[in-house]
């Protein structure tokens, strides 16, 4: 995905297919199709779901032809990515004209939302599930074979799966997602997962030690840390012992000194002194942070609920940089949030040109039904100049981009190797500690997946650094 042109990057984040597969589906009785859209969170999910279904005898599948159950995971941040998912429904519905012992399923964030459309209007699925409620899949898929509608869309304040080992779909075997919270509690005004997935709630410390430790045993030699609000992790275990977002990344460091440690994602207000200043005391923890930013405007910022100025963004960065000189940053931005006016929108350009991202997912505001804004504001820009504002974002971090990316033309990188390059099996790909994807060739052949490499850096495109090993 690093490899991908920053003109491709909303494409992906606006929910590209991802179709996994996990061991050799054969070995098992029935055949599940999984396809995930939207976050890392989804992806994760869809883990789970896969170990739920393994133990009801479900094997994955790459091929939805082939498969007995059809699921997709879903995302409702943006519309586009809503209409995707529909599209996608078009196409299995006709399958299942073709074959109709075969069970379609919607599970993720447009569950809750759209399960009567699903259900009843379109009768486009048999069974819909919400973020909350995988671990009544097995029941819910067995009332689905009796002909019913089955639905469960319950959101809870507890469950975090800790206790369930994900089946790692689709893997390199040298990077996983581990999911350290659930749900969100921060009511930004334009967003939805506060409603789609519910309440804050943190995962069992120990239980994502112990996740990590197996990882590690298997040959993973990275984690990715997953929340909505990662900095708000709290957990309180049985001795009292409190475990704050620092403690764990320095718990999780702990595993082994060749064990990356990587997290997503960061707000603004929460990120603290003590988790910057254990990254920088930890070499594995990997110098990289997502900030997303939305808007360089405090009014808008305001507007948008999100409890931070402009002032203080920048006060933040300044102080990555201090205690971390040569951390990776990037960021999110909205173009065309409601009222913004052009020196609003050229507030967050000036605020890019300030702080200068390595990369940055941009999209342009979409009113999603129910959330703060929808209720209260008036989505009052209208799709052309959402449009320009967002390709003159998307141009100023092109170039800032390409800079970032030519600037370490020349300079040495330990990079964790992934696996072959996506162009050539010659050529090795893996990332730097600060996330940006670098190619070079596997020269004699010493090397393999999953170990660390010394490159360096050659030539640069603005998403990959092509180097040699040193
Ligand atoms: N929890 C993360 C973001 C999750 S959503 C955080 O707070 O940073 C990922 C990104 O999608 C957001 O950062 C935002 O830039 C974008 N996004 C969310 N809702 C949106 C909407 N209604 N329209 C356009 N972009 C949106
Ligand atoms: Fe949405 Fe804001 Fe929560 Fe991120 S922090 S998931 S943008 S409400
Ligand atoms: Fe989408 Fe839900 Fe993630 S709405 S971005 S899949 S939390």
């Amino acid at each position: 995905m690093a490899e991908t042109l920053l003109k491709d990057i909303n494409d992906v984040r606006q929910g590209e297919a991802y179709a996994p597969f996990a061991e050799d589906p054969n070995t098992y009785g029935k055949k599940f199709y999984i396809e995930s859209y939207g976050c890392q969170m989804n992806f994760s999910d869809s883990e789970v779901v896969a170990a739920i279904l393994n133990e009801e005898g479900y094997g994955a599948t790459r091929n939805f032809e082939d498969a007995d159950l059809i699921l997709l995971n879903t995302c409702s941040i943006r519309e586009k990515a809503e209409q995707t998912v529909r599209n996608r429904l078009q196409t299995f519905r006709k399958l299942k004209d073709r074959q109709p012992g075969i069970l379609i399923g919607v599970l993720g964030c447009m569950a809750e939302r759209l399960k009567a459309k699903f259900l009843e209007e379109e009768k486009l699925v048999d069974l819909v599930v919400g973020p909350d409620a995988y671990r009544s899949l097995p029941g819910l898929i067995t009332e689905a074979e009796g002909g019913q509608k089955s639905v469960n869309v319950l959101l809870s304040r507890e469950e975090t799966y800790a206790d369930i080992a994900p089946i790692r779909l689709d893997s390199n075997g040298v990077t996983a997602f581990v999911s350290i919270m659930r749900g969100c509690n921060n009511m930004c005004t334009f967003c939805v997962v506060p409603f789609t997935r519910g309440r804050e709630r943190s995962r069992d410390a120990h239980s994502i030690v112990n996740e990590c430790l197996d990882l590690f045993a298997r040959g993973y030699r990275e984690v990715t840390l997953l929340g909505q609000n990662v900095d708000s992790y709290y957990y309180m275990g049985p001795a009292g012992e409190e475990v704050t977002f620092g403690r764990l990344l320095a718990l999780v460091a702990h595993v082994s000194p060749l064990l990356r440690v990587r997290f997503s994602t960061s707000h603004p207000k929460d990120i603290t002194d003590d988790v910057l200043l254990t990254m920088a005391k930890y070499a594995n923890i990997c110098k990289y942070i997502h900030l997303p930013v939305q808007s360089g405007n405090t009014r808008i910022l305001q507007l948008m609920n999100r409890t931070y100025t402009r002032e203080w963004y920048l006060s933040k960065i300044n102080r990555i940089r201090q205690i971390m000189p040569d951390c990776g940053l990037s960021t999110d931005v909205i173009s065309g949030f409601c009222t913004e006016t052009e020196e609003e929108h050229q507030d967050t350009l000036s605020l890019m040109e300030v702080t200068r991202f390595d990369m940055a997912y941009m999209f342009s505001y979409s009113e999603r039904p129910g959330t703060l804004a929808a209720r209260r504001y008036q989505d009052d820009i209208d799709e052309p100049t959402k449009r320009r504002r967002l390709e003159e974002i998307i141009k100023l971090q092109n170039n800032h981009s390409r800079k970032s990316y030519t600037d370490d033309i020349g300079k040495v990188f330990e990079v964790l190797i992934e696996g072959d390059s996506k162009r050539s099996s010659n050529d090795w790909c893996g990332r730097n500690s600060q996330n940006k994807m670098v190619v070079f060739p596997k020269g004699n052949g010493n090397l393999q997946k999953g170990e660390y490499g010394h490159v360096k850096i050659n030539t640069a495109t603005s998403a990959t650094l092509i180097g040699e090993m040193i």
